[in-house]
Parts: structure tokens; C-alpha cells; sequence
């Protein structure tokens, strides 16, 4: 049998904190170091414990030529470690052609930079609840949350950075007033949505279209792009978006992707109320005041489109993930123009998402969720209007 090594690896030593139990047992509570060696791979969601004998294995078996196994074992390798290795994916067989050698190849053949690939591989969610798992990071109305975050962690870094003395520092001209201060100043990101306003279908239709559409479909030397309305890392615009339709007047309720060029929704599935509502709050790690948007935007990265491109690139996730922010500023403004309402979230479930569309997180990567509709008439969930542009007194305290 001839092996290699998967195509991104990375590996961890990580130390976790665990209580004592025969400490506890005795009356005398501590809490106990471990440290363990952990492969993280860009083609597997699991992570693998290594021991030593594991390690110097992956150490000598290449990632791109094939080694025979013979050879590792007369140089001294354990088989039951080799096998052991083999079985949990981090080493392939030539020939092999099951789930986990066609997602290594696709991580290879795709031109992941292999520290990105692991860190997108490894940052997704699935099954977080953010009521029970990450319950302190949370938006309160009454501000309780932040008063006892501030209590527990002490006063955050200043809110802006001095550089110099205040007297050294050139003081500029205000601002000169523009037709986009207005807009501007109503971009509020919204936590209360009306769940009784439908959104008309022409309303959706020009929100997709300024935002993720193409305003031009054109070559530039031989290779095809688009132009949009927002800046794109080497103007490939892998940003597409996928929609969880809830309330679109004349729309079935259901999951949909967005076809750019011919701006046009391509249906994948219906859903019935109940599961686009259960969906809704799944996606979104059950943060309860986004779920009744009427749509949910998932933006999702075709990373070939960019790794076309930036083969290997030290930047080219990083790029990517600057891509969907520019979007997502785009639709909330967009949103508050047609008088609406926008979101974005980046504690998502991308697992359960991924399901939900068919989506290969390595080829097409959920990278966050935005939303948008009519703002409810009142605030029971914290938003942040300290200029009252929204709503009619300065909210409380700055949320999270
Ligand atoms: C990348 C990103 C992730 C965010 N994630 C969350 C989130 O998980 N939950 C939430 O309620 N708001 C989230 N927000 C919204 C911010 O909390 C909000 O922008 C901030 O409080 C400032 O309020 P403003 O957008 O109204 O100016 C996120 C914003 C950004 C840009």
C-alpha cells in the first residue's frame, strides 16, 4: 500500500482545564492540566489525538508523493499507528476513493492556503445554541448583561487610539454635509422585526439586484467578470448569495439561491412555516431577534472563483472575508433607503446551513448570515440608536 499525508494539517498542542475528580473526592476541588496533541486536518470536521509515535509518523509520510507503507515500517513505524492513522483520514491510500479522499482532494485541488483551509474548517458551528453556550456575549434591553460583562472582564481598551498628546493632535474641518448623511445615520442594525409586515416581492427584487447583482457581464483579457455595485478582491466576486425565504409576498416559503447574471431565484426547496421558522432560528444559533426577518441572506464564498486566481495566497481567505463585509454594508444601506431593516451575524451555525443548501463548506463556505424587513413599532430588543435616528429616545447602553 502506498500513502500520503492529507493536504492541510495542522497540529495543535492544546492544553484544557478539567476538574479533578479524585481532588474532589478528597474535599479539596482543583482543576487539573491537560495537554494533548490534536491534528486538525481542512478535509475533517473531527480532530484526531496524536501520540508521539503519531506525530513523527505524520512528520515522515509526504503530503504529495506517495510513500509505500513497507518502508515506513522498516523505518521503525508502528503499523497499528500507521492503520490507526489511516482510518482516521490523515493519511490516504493511492487509490483510495471514498468521502474523506474526495474531500482531501478537493481541499488540494482547490488552492487552499493551508492554514486558511483549516481555520475555515474549524471555525464553523453546528448544533450552538448562543441562549445556553455563549449566553455572555449576548444583547440585553435593560443592559444588565454588559453591566456585569464590564464588572467580571474591566473597562474594554479605549474606544478610539491616541497616538499623541490631544494638543499635538491637527484638528480637521467638520464634515462636509452630503445626500448619503441622512441614510447614513438611520443604518441601525435591526432586533426587531415586525413579524406581521410581509415583504413585497419587488422589494426583495431590488434589494438582491443593487446588492449581489451584476450591473455588467463583460471580459478583461479574455477572462470573464462582472462589474457590482460593491469592490471585490481581483473583481471575482466569489460572494453569492443564498436566501431562507419566510415572508416574500407571491414567494413559497423555502430555500433559494440568487443567480447573479440573470437575476432570478433558483429554488431548492420548500419549506412549510414551521420548518422555515425552525430553519430560521437554527442558522442563526437561536439568537430570537433575528428570526422573524422575512428573508435571511446567507452569504456563501465560491472559493475556486477566487482561488482561481490567488493559488495558495497568504491573503486570498482573508480577502474573501473582507468581500462579504462590503455586501452586507451595502444591503443595510439599501435596506434603510426602501425603508427597511438589515442585520448581519457571524455567531451562525454555518454546519446546519451547509446542510440545509448541499453546500461543500470547502468549496462553497458560509461565511455569514444578514437579514433584512420591516423594523417592528417597538423596541423590546436592545438596538443601537444613541442619535434616536430610529427610534424616538437614545437607547440605554451600547450593545455588544
Ligand atoms: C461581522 C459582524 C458580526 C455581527 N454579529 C452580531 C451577532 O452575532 N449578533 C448581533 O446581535 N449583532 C451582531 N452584529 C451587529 C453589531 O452588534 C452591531 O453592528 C453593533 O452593535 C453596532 O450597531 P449598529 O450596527 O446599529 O451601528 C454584527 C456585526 C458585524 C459587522
Amino acid at each position: 500500500m502506498r500513502l500520503q499525508r492529507c493536504h492541510a494539517l495542522l497540529i495543535e498542542p492544546r492544553e484544557t482545564r478539567e476538574i479533578d475528580l479524585d481532588a474532589l473526592v478528597a474535599g479539596q476541588p482543583r482543576l487539573l492540566a491537560r495537554r494533548r496533541w490534536l491534528a486538525l486536518a481542512a478535509h475533517l470536521d473531527a480532530e484526531t489525538e496524536l501520540d508521539a509515535a503519531a506525530l513523527a509518523l505524520l512528520g515522515a509520510v509526504s503530503p504529495q508523493d506517495w510513500t509505500d507503507r513497507d518502508e515506513l515500517l522498516a523505518a521503525g513505524h508502528d503499523p497499528a499507528t500507521l492503520d490507526a492513522l489511516h482510518a482516521a483520514g490523515l493519511l490516504i491510500a493511492q487509490g483510495q476513493d471514498d468521502a474523506v479522499a474526495r474531500a482531501d482532494r478537493s481541499v488540494r485541488d482547490g488552492h487552499w492556503r493551508g492554514l486558511s483551509a483549516v481555520a475555515h474548517r474549524h471555525l464553523r458551528w453546528r448544533g450552538i445554541d448562543t441562549r445556553t453556550a455563549h449566553a455572555d456575549d449576548g444583547v440585553d434591553a435593560d443592559g444588565a448583561l454588559a453591566a456585569k460583562r464590564l464588572a467580571r472582564m474591566g473597562p474594554p481598551p479605549p474606544v478610539a487610539q491616541a497616538r499623541c498628546a490631544p494638543g499635538l493632535r491637527r484638528a480637521l474641518p467638520p464634515a462636509q454635509p452630503g445626500g448619503l448623511d441622512a441614510l447614513l445615520a438611520r443604518r441601525v442594525t435591526c432586533r426587531n422585526f415586525d413579524p406581521a409586515r410581509p415583504l413585497p416581492l419587488a422589494t426583495l427584487a431590488s434589494m438582491l439586484s443593487r446588492v449581489y447583482g451584476a450591473r455588467a457581464h463583460s471580459e478583461v483579457s479574455g477572462v470573464p467578470v462582472l462589474k457590482k455595485n460593491v469592490p471585490s478582491a481581483g473583481g471575482l466576486h466569489p460572494v453569492e448569495a443564498y436566501l431562507l425565504v419566510r415572508r416574500v409576498e407571491g414567494l413559497a416559503p423555502g430555500l433559494y439561491h440568487y443567480h447573479a447574471v440573470d437575476h432570478a431565484l433558483e429554488p431548492l426547496r420548500e419549506l412549510d412555516v414551521a420548518d422555515s421558522a425552525a430553519l430560521a432560528e437554527r442558522f442563526v444559533a437561536h439568537q430570537a431577534w433575528f428570526i422573524e426577518a422575512p428573508v435571511q441572506v446567507v452569504l456563501v464564498a465560491r472559493f475556486a472563483r477566487t482561488f482561481w486566481k490567488y493559488r495558495n495566497h497568504a491573503k486570498a481567505w482573508r480577502a474573501i472575508n473582507l468581500d462579504a463585509g462590503h455586501l452586507s454594508q451595502l444591503q443595510y444601506l439599501v435596506a434603510t433607503e426602501l425603508g427597511l431593516a438589515a442585520f448581519i451575524t457571524a455567531a451562525i451555525n454555518e454546519g446546519e446551513i451547509e446542510d440545509a443548501f448541499g453546500l461543500d463548506p470547502m468549496a462553497e463556505g458560509v461565511l455569514a448570515v444578514t437579514g433584512f424587513g420591516h423594523r417592528a413599532g417597538a423596541m423590546d430588543q436592545l438596538e443601537f440608536d444613541p442619535l434616536a435616528s430610529v427610534w424616538p429616545a437614545p437607547s440605554p447602553a451600547a450593545p455588544a
